[in-house]
């Protein structure tokens, strides 16, 4: 069996094994996670895996209304179309302006750099614009770009966060071996980060 770590997101998740998992385990909720890009997917791990709920990672990447969709959908409601490119270009002020409140101008914008490509995927922007926005120093407007543009539906399912799997993890000597490892970290050695 390979580890999530070094797969890096390669491969596709199995979804047979949580409904496994889900038969195995009953004195608590079982939640499903992998390869979930848009509704269709949540609905088909529930019914394939009898899962209680799902959990999504790369799928909301640039696209944070799927979690709207998702509440839709699971309460039997009818699903909001998603944002045309204006709205979209609001949402990301409002995202980059969270994450400046959060973290400070310069990292927050910094990490704002990546989720732009996500949230223009699939429209017609152009380089120079897409490059413009991934130079940012400051929370700007989309500009020079035609905002009357539907969303691009196919674009949701392509694969985002790293693409470059599998790759080798480094970990200390006998790591994996020692259940204790993780109390002898030298200091710092474990940041407070997310590894996505
Ligand atoms: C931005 C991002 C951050 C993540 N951070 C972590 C993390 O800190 N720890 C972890 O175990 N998994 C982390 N994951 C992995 C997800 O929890 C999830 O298991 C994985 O992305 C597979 O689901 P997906 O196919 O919906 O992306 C992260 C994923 C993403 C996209």
């Amino acid at each position: 069996m390979r580890w999530t770590a070094d797969q890096l997101y390669s491969g596709a998740a199995r979804w047979a094994a949580i409904g496994e998992l889900k038969q195995a385990v009953t004195s608590i909720p079982v939640l499903g996670n992998g390869d979930i890009w848009d509704v269709t997917d949540a609905i088909a791990m529930v019914e394939q895996t009898g899962c209680d709920g799902v959990v999504v990672g790369r799928g909301c990447l640039g696209r944070p209304w799927l979690f709207r969709e998702l509440a839709e959908a699971f309460a039997g409601k009818p699903i909001t179309p998603p944002p045309g490119l204006r709205e979209i270009g609001s949402i990301m002020i409002d995202h980059a302006e969270l994450l400046v409140e959060q973290f400070g101008v310069e990292r927050g914008i910094r990490s704002f750099r990546k989720h732009t490509s996500w949230y223009l995927k699939g429209f017609v922007v152009g380089s120079l614009a897409r490059r413009r926005l991934n130079l940012t120093e400051s929370v700007e407007e989309v500009a020079g770009v035609d905002l009357d543009q539907d969303f691009p539906g196919a674009a949701a399912r392509t694969p985002r966060g790293h693409t470059h799997g599998p790759r080798p993890v480094k970990l200390p000597h006998h790591y994996l071996n020692d259940p204790d490892a993780m109390e002898r970290l030298p200091p710092g050695a474990s940041l407070a980060v997310s590894g996505g």
